[in-house]
């Protein structure tokens, strides 16, 4: 279990959230949705009786025969109260919000749609998103995968948590949209929920503003907050859609953060108007779970108990997982490569899920990611010291390459090897093995550009290279967007030698940029890199399997080897990768498929 246990929050802790001045210029019939709720629940009470038979139905089946029985009694008992709770959540079905039409910010969706697949709506939930709030790949796909499926005739929406470190200029453009009141758990209050609007090339962002919940600095900080954050999260989320009532026909939910939305889904909200949505949970990264002691996600989740089986949210004797639940609930799980949806069902990458996802495995796919094109782009990228293409890249991208020498220190020679390393500096990323080679590619002819942050004992390690390797070894401890782009453009070959990746984008935006990678075969990069053949000069990159320094080492020389004695081969591999189609194109189809094959009418 990756994520460390702590105290429950105390309720104390808690204080009544306060709107922010200027929303209170809303309509005064909007307060005093509080008051309204007991009549509302009083009022809607006979239609949430008659739907308890479904929502039992929906208690997924428990895969763990032992526990069959013991499990499924208390569930069917626990229904009731279940259902009692559906009343609380039909008073957000608020009519539009009509005063507050959005600001069209840039282009409108492209006109160029394609008529011939039929259109859907959906709505992405989600914990980041590029450029508002991005701590890796996750904000590349929530940025990305949207305004490749507004081209294949869908209406998407995405909801995101209004963090306070959104930078002030997307704030600005930010329209309010809304407002409301929501129950949350067995807290016994009533939290604000604002709704602030922004529309960028056809895709809406709507943001859910409530400053208890999201004011930190940065997304994540610790489970103690961060569980009842994305608790209020996933129910406002949908609640949103109810007051918005935008009732999309697929809900696509992502990663832990957004775990709870397919089980509220089925609970809370079967019977609200968002009920009749279908649900897709993708798996960005299956070592975060949002794992924590049952009393504590019942408090603030309010979902009921019978969702505390084995089959769904409960985990070992006293836990609850927030992911598990979700994959047990949702209609669809798909992760972010073929291989990885097949290493998640064992132990070794199933990180205690694998029994779960395996019994699950009739509705889990894998579906690659791509990179945006536009973002993405050597030819108009404005970060770098000379822009390029597929057809000069052999004359130009070296001017990149003497630049980023020159930006990070190094010895300015077009004849070294400039490897980079652009990543989280987690336990996933193989960095031991890095760490441990470092001393052996340091040949006087090779140079390394690291550029990311995390864990400490990473962090002072490349700092360390970078005083023993002066003027060879940059450490960029820093999270810096352009620089990354300089560095695909600058280095020739670039690491990523994971312990496990989901799929991996740094590889592929390496590729668009004619740069080389040299990854371990495990899920995406496996599923991306074709591995250099010396014989037939095909493939990709170069590759090592098992999780091994003495590998990882061989590669770098497998790489140093073709590009120091054979550059005409290197070459070719350069312009096969850029040519290689990396784009969403193809996996937003897949994506857009999978949401007609549950939407079938
Ligand atoms: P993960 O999501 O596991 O972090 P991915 O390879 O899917 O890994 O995505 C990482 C994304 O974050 C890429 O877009 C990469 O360029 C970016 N990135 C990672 N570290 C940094 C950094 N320090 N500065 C700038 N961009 C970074
Ligand atoms: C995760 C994974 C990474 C993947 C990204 C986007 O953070 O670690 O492999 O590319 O999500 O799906």
């Amino acid at each position: 279990m990756a994520q460390k246990k702590a105290e429950p929050k105390k309720q104390s802790a808690a204080k009544e959230t306060k709107a922010p001045a200027k929303k209170k210029t809303a309509s005064a019939a909007k307060k005093t949705t509080a008051k309204k709720t007991a009549a509302a629940v009083e009022k809607t009470a006979p239609v949430v009786e008659e739907a308890a038979p479904a929502v039992e139905k929906t208690a997924p089946v428990v895969e763990e025969v032992a526990s069959v029985v013991e499990e499924a009694v208390p569930a069917v008992e626990e229904t009731a109260a279940a259902v009692e709770k559906v009343a609380a959540v039909v008073e957000e079905t608020a009519a539009v919000e009509e005063e507050s039409a959005p600001v069209v910010e840039e282009t409108p969706a492209p006109a160029e749609q394609a008529p011939s697949t039929p259109r859907r709506s959906v709505a992405f939930i989600g914990s980041e998103c590029h450029p508002f709030v991005k701590t890796g790949g996750l904000g590349d796909v929530m940025y990305a995968l949207p305004r490749e499926l507004v081209k294949l005739n869908c209406d998407v929406r995405v909801i995101l948590p209004r963090y306070a470190c959104i930078p002030q200029k997307y704030q600005e453009k930010m329209v309010y949209r809304g407002e409301f009141y929501m129950d949350l758990g067995e807290t016994g209050r009533n939290f604000y929920v604002g709704i602030m609007e922004y529309i960028s090339d056809g895709v809406v962002y709507d943001f859910i503003d409530n400053q208890e919940f999201f004011s930190s600095g940065k997304p994540y900080t610790n489970l103690v907050d961060d569980i009842p954050k994305y608790c209020f999260f996933s129910k406002a989320a949908l609640a949103a859609l109810n007051y918005m009532n935008w009732i999309p026909d697929v809900i696509h939910c992502h990663d832990w953060q957004a775990g709870l939305v397919p089980v509220y889904l089925r609970t809370l909200f079967q019977d609200s108007p968002v009920g009749r949505a279908r649900s897709i949970i993708t798996i960005h990264n299956l070592r975060f779970q949002g794992i924590y002691n049952i009393p504590t996600i019942k408090y603030w989740s309010g979902l009921p108990d019978y969702v505390f089986n084995m089959g769904a949210l409960k985990q070992n004797w006293e836990d609850a997982n927030m992911f598990k639940g979700g994959l047990a609930y949702a209609d669809r799980i798909t992760t972010v490569s073929g291989t990885y949806a097949q290493e998640i069902q064992t132990a070794e990458y199933g990180e205690a899920l694998e029994d779960h996802l395996r019994y699950h495995s009739g509705k889990l796919r894998g579906i690659v990611n791509g990179i945006d094109y536009d973002m993405w782009n050597p030819a108009t990228d404005p970060a770098l010291a000379e822009n390029y293409w597929l057809g000069n890249v052999l004359d130009h991208k070296m001017a990149n390459k003497l630049a980023l020498q020159a930006e990070l220190g190094l010895v300015q020679d077009e004849s070294k090897f400039v490897v980079g390393l652009i990543s989280r500096l987690t336990n996933q990323k193989g960095l031991d093995l890095v760490n441990a080679i470092i001393p052996h590619i340091m040949d006087g002819n090779t140079q390394v550009v690291v550029l990311g942050t995390g864990d400490k004992q990473y962090e002072d390690t490349f700092r360390y290279y970078e005083g023993a390797y002066s003027g060879m070894f940059s450490a960029c401890i820093q999270y810096d967007e352009s620089r990354a782009h300089r560095i695909y453009a600058g280095a020739d070959a670039l690491l990523v030698p994971s312990r496990f990746e989901p799929c991996g984008l740094t590889q592929l935006n390496a590729m668009h940029y004619g740069t080389l990678p040299i990854v371990r075969e495990t899920g995406g990069l496996k599923d991306t890199v074709e591995p250099y053949n010396e014989f037939t000069g095909d493939g990709n990159g170069f590759t090592f399997d098992r999780y091994d320094a003495g590998l990882l080492l061989d590669a770098i020389n497998r790489a140093k080897t073709v590009y120091f004695t054979n550059r005409y081969h290197w070459d070719e591999v350069v312009q096969r990768d850029m040519a290689k189609d990396v784009s969403w194109e193809n996996s937003a189809k897949q994506y857009k498929n999978l949401y007609l094959e549950l939407t079938q009418w």
